[in-house]
């Protein structure tokens, strides 16, 4: 017996979000995922996340919705998010923060575990340590669930990386997000957690992690700050499918998984 959990990186914009309408339910077909998860945090114009838009993206196929560190992007999104049952805030935000700091999700007679933690270096909205705040949710979670699974939100590739080892053998799966760049380094660490360092981006890939090209070029030229928009083309969707045992909570195998690439 394994679950499968197919967990898709950061959607951004309209173009995100079409591509979770238009691939979602064949990845569903051809993957059989027992859990689809995806993170949020761009979903709306490029920055946060709204009630509704959160509903479209249920409907479209997800289970369950994660966040980063544009969470509050949106205006109003802070009074509603704790009403939204398939959506998580970072698990290490102060502990006032609205939102549920995790999700248990449930197929077949399991129960799945997802948090997501926020990296504690360059980012700017910072959780407590990342690490530190592992090792709570899983002496709180662990009891609680078959598999649990974590999702690092952060900028470096050392902090995500040095996190999974933290984590190998405790936890089924650590995936990175935040960077819209997928990673190559997908693999089972020794003691059978699942890794990769970013799952990459859903939405428009001729832009610079999702906006338009020219604006952020020019940015850097006069560092003067100005609207970024989201951009439209070639769209693409990334994530991985990791495939668990709940029977020991650790994985089984991870596979990086795309459509739009050409
Ligand atoms: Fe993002
Ligand atoms: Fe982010």
């Amino acid at each position: 017996m394994s679950l499968k959990l197919l967990f898709i990186g950061d959607i951004v914009g309209r173009p995100g979000r079409e591509a979770i309408r238009e691939w979602v339910p064949s990845l569903r077909r051809e993957y059989e995922p027992d859990f689809v998860i995806a993170n949020a945090e761009n979903a709306a114009a490029g920055s946060g996340l709204t009630a509704a838009l959160a509903q479209d993206l249920l409907n479209y196929g997800l289970d369950g919705l994660t966040l980063g560190n544009h969470i509050w992007g949106q205006k109003g999104f802070d009074a509603v998010i704790g009403g939204l049952k398939r959506v998580c805030r970072p698990a290490n935000l102060p502990k006032r923060c609205p939102g549920q700091p995790f999700l248990i999700l449930e197929n077949k007679g399991f129960t799945l575990g997802v948090a997501t933690l926020m990296g504690a270096k360059g980012m700017d909205l910072c959780g407590d340590c990342p690490f530190q705040a592992a090792d709570a949710l899983i002496d709180l979670l662990k009891p609680q669930v078959d598999v649990l699974v974590f999702e690092i939100h952060a900028e470096y590739t050392s902090e995500k990386m040095a996190l999974g080892w933290y984590l190998d053998g405790r936890i089924g799966a650590l995936v990175g997000t935040h960077t819209h760049v997928p990673t190559a380094d997908t693999r089972l660490l020794p003691k059978k957690t699942a890794y990769q360092t970013d799952l990459g981006m859903t939405g428009p890939h001729d832009s610079v992690l999702g906006r338009q090209v020219q604006p952020v070029v020019d940015r850097f030229l006069d560092r003067m700050p100005r609207l970024l928009p989201v951009a439209q083309e070639n769209v693409q969707l990334w994530g991985c499918l990791i495939t668990l045992d709940p029977a020991t909570g650790l994985a089984l195998g991870i596979e990086r998984i795309a459509r739009g690439v050409a």
